[in-house]
């Protein structure tokens, strides 16, 4: 009998064990999920490149999966100087984060306008990608542009695309207050 009770708490407490390990790997298992892409190497301020984001973009975590800008489905008309109509896809890091309440993407935040023709055919990509340390004078950003077949026009800390895009009121981006504050197009 003493023995049978002995058992039974010890099978309980080999469950008890079990349940809490499997909770804790499900957690661990997300919170990976969400820095994969901050905590990679290749994502280091001292390391990231045109086409390390490029190669990223597309043979790694393939960004026609990723997530739109909340509402900003689908094809939309654009403004100078990038083209006349634009696609918006937005990684899952900043999908998860927004809406930001602080206005500051947090780092892994990658966000690709494929820009197109008038005819409605991809002209080339311009991208913004937060890494941590990257510019801090100017929100961390990385900039890059490609044309369709992803060859390099520009990349790294371009004056051209910071001045303008410094006309935001939340960390560079146009297209909307990343605290959602503001309109489309604000
Ligand atoms: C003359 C101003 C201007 C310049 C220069 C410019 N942009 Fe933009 N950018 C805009 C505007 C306006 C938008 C809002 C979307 C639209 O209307 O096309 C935008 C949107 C974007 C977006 C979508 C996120 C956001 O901020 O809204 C990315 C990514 C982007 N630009 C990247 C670049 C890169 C990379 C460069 C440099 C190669 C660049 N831009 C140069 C004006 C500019």
């Amino acid at each position: 009998m003493k023995k049978n009770r002995f058992f039974l708490v010890f099978l309980r407490l080999a469950a008890a064990t079990a349940t809490l390990f499997l909770v804790l790997s499900i957690i661990s298992c997300q919170k990976s999920r969400n820095s994969t892409l901050s905590s990679r190497p290749d994502f280091a301020s001292s390391s990231i490149s045109a086409a390390v984001l490029w190669e990223h973009i597309n043979q790694g975590d393939q960004f026609k999966r990723w997530p739109a800008w909340p509402d900003y489905e689908g094809l939309r008309p654009g403004q100078s100087p990038h083209g006349r109509f634009h696609r918006i896809y937005i990684s899952q890091p900043l999908a998860d984060a927004l809406p930001v309440a602080t206005n500051v993407a947090p780092p892994g935040s990658i966000i690709i306008k494929e820009n197109y023709d008038p005819d409605r055919k991809v002209a080339g990509y311009t991208i913004m990608a937060k890494v941590a340390g990257y510019n801090p004078d100017a929100g961390d950003w990385f900039w890059a542009a490609y044309g369709p077949d992803g060859a390099v026009m520009a990349e790294g800390k371009p004056e051209m695309c910071i001045s303008c895009h410094a006309a935001s009121a939340s960390d560079f981006v146009l297209l909307q207050r990343l605290d959602f504050g503001g309109g489309i197009g604000q």
